[in-house]
């Protein structure tokens, strides 16, 4: 009969041989440079955008395959609203302990200085930018009834139109709404705007036919065109993309100036020790890698970045750009 000691003990050299057949890639340990105890809980990677949308998605591929080399969960937290500024200010104000991250983007992490004074961050200051996950085109979408057949069509009808029209965005700042903004400045048309928390929902009103048209994110757009169930007019790109070959670009349709690229960058406070960050690089770069994040991303037209680009310094670098550029561009449509 064991004595009770020494079942106890047999329990506890179980329990520990069991972990370790669970230890994920993280028994590795930290390379030199990375931070050895972290990440010792859950990470949250806020979302500033409702489920189901393009920044959800990337986040929620990019975020699983995370997990399993910084050995913790990730949990995405939807935080929704103003275009996703709300949850960008969230991440902004959380500790700097790299326990909470944000998936930003060209919209919350550049656009959006330029049409919120009073943003309550700023992109290139109060945030350590860990790694570009992801690049895309934009395209113009429809319903599917929208009277029109091609680009030309849908230029005369809006053009005659506009106050009968209405065009679904994410909230002011967000990537559908920076792009649309810039396609009705070069039309010259101001319909109404419909505001979504985000192109998930947005894109359930453009099927339905609740709302007209919609510049959005190429990942929320391929299933429903190739199901036929919404329309594309145009890419917003320099070229056609392979996801959606028979699309003309917005050049061949004859508005060379409307070219809008969406692209996601992962996001920890300002102040973040560059050891955490660089762990949590780590984990970015060897998922941009892996199967399961680049046949999903590149299955929806996602663009991975190449590790060139995956950098915190290139990160950094396209927010500095990004903010410049649409800072100009929206000066110019200001009335
Ligand atoms: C946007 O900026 O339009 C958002 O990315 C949409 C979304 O991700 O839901």
């Amino acid at each position: 009969m064991l004595s009770f000691a020494y079942a106890a003990a047999l329990r506890r050299v179980a329990v520990v041989a069991a972990a370790l057949l669970v230890l994920p890639l993280s028994l590795s340990g930290p390379a030199i440079g990375q931070a050895p105890s972290f990440p010792s809980h859950p990470i949250t990677l806020i979302v500033p955008f409702a489920k189901g949308g393009p920044t959800d998605v990337v986040a929620r591929i990019v975020s699983a395959e995370m997990a399993k080399s910084l050995g913790q969960p990730v949990v995405v937290d939807n935080i929704v609203g103003a275009g996703g500024t709300i949850g960008a200010l969230k991440a902004a104000q959380a500790l700097p302990d790299g326990y909470t991250l944000v998936l930003g983007h060209m919209g919350t992490h550049a656009a959006a200085v330029a049409l919120y004074p009073k943003l309550g961050y700023r992109p290139d200051v109060d945030f350590a930018p860990v790694a570009l996950v992801a690049r895309m085109p934009i395209l113009l979408l429809a319903r599917r009834e929208f009277p029109a057949a091609d680009f030309r069509e849908f230029v005369l009808y809006v053009r005659a139109h506009q106050d009968t029209i209405n065009l679904a965005h994410a909230g002011v700042g967000s990537v559908s709404y920076t792009s649309c903004m810039l396609l009705n400045h070069l039309l010259g048309i101001n319909p109404t705007g419909v505001p979504f928390n985000g192109t998930g929902p947005a894109m359930d009103a453009l099927v339905a036919g609740q709302v007209d048209y919609m510049c959005d994110q190429m990942v929320n757009a391929v299933l429903p065109l190739r199901t036929e169930v919404i329309k594309a007019y145009v890419i917003a790109g320099a070229e056609r993309d392979p996801a959606v070959p028979t699309v003309p670009t917005a050049a061949e349709a004859g508005l060379p100036k409307f070219q809008v690229e969406a692209w996601n960058g992962l996001f920890a406070p300002k102040d973040t020790p560059a050891a955490v960050v660089a762990t949590l690089n780590a984990a970015a770069v060897r998922a941009l890698d892996q199967p399961e994040v680049r046949e999903p991303m590149t299955g929806l037209g996602a663009v991975v970045p190449p590790p060139d680009q995956r950098t915190p310094e290139a990160l950094a670098g396209v927010v500095g750009r990004e903010v410049q550029k649409w800072r100009m561009v929206l000066k110019r449509q200001a009335p």
